[in-house]
């Protein structure tokens, strides 16, 4: 049996920056009185999140819900998806520490809507309205913002005054927003366009997409309410054979029986330790050649 890992898998550079704030966060927190929150998970991976809980982070998903007391004794970090404008004018307010871990592609995309609404521009987000970095975006223009995730949707915005500025949530499909981009570009005369969509995603999809041509049996590793994991299971799934783990737990070996090639790839808030977990394990089952990254 072979195993091929996908030259693009597990963290990009936005979650291992994240990572690596926290990670500093937790060292220099000596004091037991000092409080470590993060503003929902840091990623989106219960294993992950489960060990920073043991080193004392507690996740809220409100800044009202921190419990600790008023002042410098609370810290708070801003995951990669980033936060609305409101929330920091909250932190401040309340005088605790922040530690902004906002991936600098979405704060990228912050600074422009907000620049482009003080300057009498509608702001359109090509996203899902209900995820966090979309939510956040939407909150440096004043939650004015029209959210959209597909054609249809485009197609149905009303006439608007004045200029139209148009940004990406940074994980979306780069096919849906090149149609919706059709759509608002004929909508709309004066229209600007950033594509925002952020190379990780894309490298991570086109490298899976080669791998499960290659392969027999696709794995699958991230969190089970991971959407760019989601994404990457749904792409090998229309190619080859695909499993969804988790964790090398998840892992039932008798599935691999009969594979010559199994690929692997991970979304990008696995962490290495969980991917090279999952491959010892079927290391450890027998003959097996690994080929590293494809
Ligand atoms: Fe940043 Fe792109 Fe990762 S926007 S958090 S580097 S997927």
């Amino acid at each position: 049996m072979k195993i091929m890992v996908s030259k693009h898998a597990g963290y990009c550079y936005g979650v291992k920056r994240a990572i690596r704030i926290l990670d500093e966060v937790v060292a220099s927190t000596a004091n037991q009185d000092e409080k470590i929150y993060t503003l929902g998970p840091i990623i989106h991976n219960e294993q992950v999140t489960t060990l920073y809980k043991s080193k004392g982070v507690t996740i809220i998903n409100a800044i009202e819900d921190m419990t600790g007391q008023n002042g410098l004794s609370n810290k708070i970090v801003i995951r990669s998806h980033g936060a609305p404008k409101s929330v920091y004018d909250q932190i401040q307010d309340i005088n605790a520490e922040i530690f902004d871990a906002t991936c600098p592609y979405v704060k990228k995309i912050q600074n422009t809507v907000s620049t482009h609404a003080s300057i009498g521009y509608n702001i359109i987000i090509v996203g899902d309205g209900n995820h966090p970095e979309v939510v956040g975006i939407n909150g440096w223009c004043d939650n004015q913002a029209i959210v959209v995730k597909s054609v249809d949707a485009a197609q149905k915005i009303k006439p608007m005054i004045g200029p139209v500025c148009v940004v990406a949530q940074t994980t979306f499909n780069i096919n849906v927003w090149n149609e919706i981009v059709v759509v608002l570009k004929e909508k709309f005369e004066n229209c600007v366009i950033h594509n925002t969509i952020c190379l990780a995603t894309n490298q991570r999809q086109t490298a899976c997409r080669e791998l499960a041509s290659q392969v027999d049996l696709m794995i699958v590793i991230g969190g089970k309410h991971s959407s760019n994991t989601l994404k990457l299971a749904s792409i090998c799934k229309e190619i080859v054979n695909t499993i969804h783990i988790e964790t090398k737990d998840d892992l039932d070996l008798s599935i691999l029986s009969g594979n010559e090639v199994i690929g692997i790839t991970a979304g990008a808030s696995t962490p290495d330790w969980i991917i090279d977990s999952v491959i010892l394990k079927i290391e450890n089952e027998g003959e097996v050649f690994f080929d590293g990254k494809s």
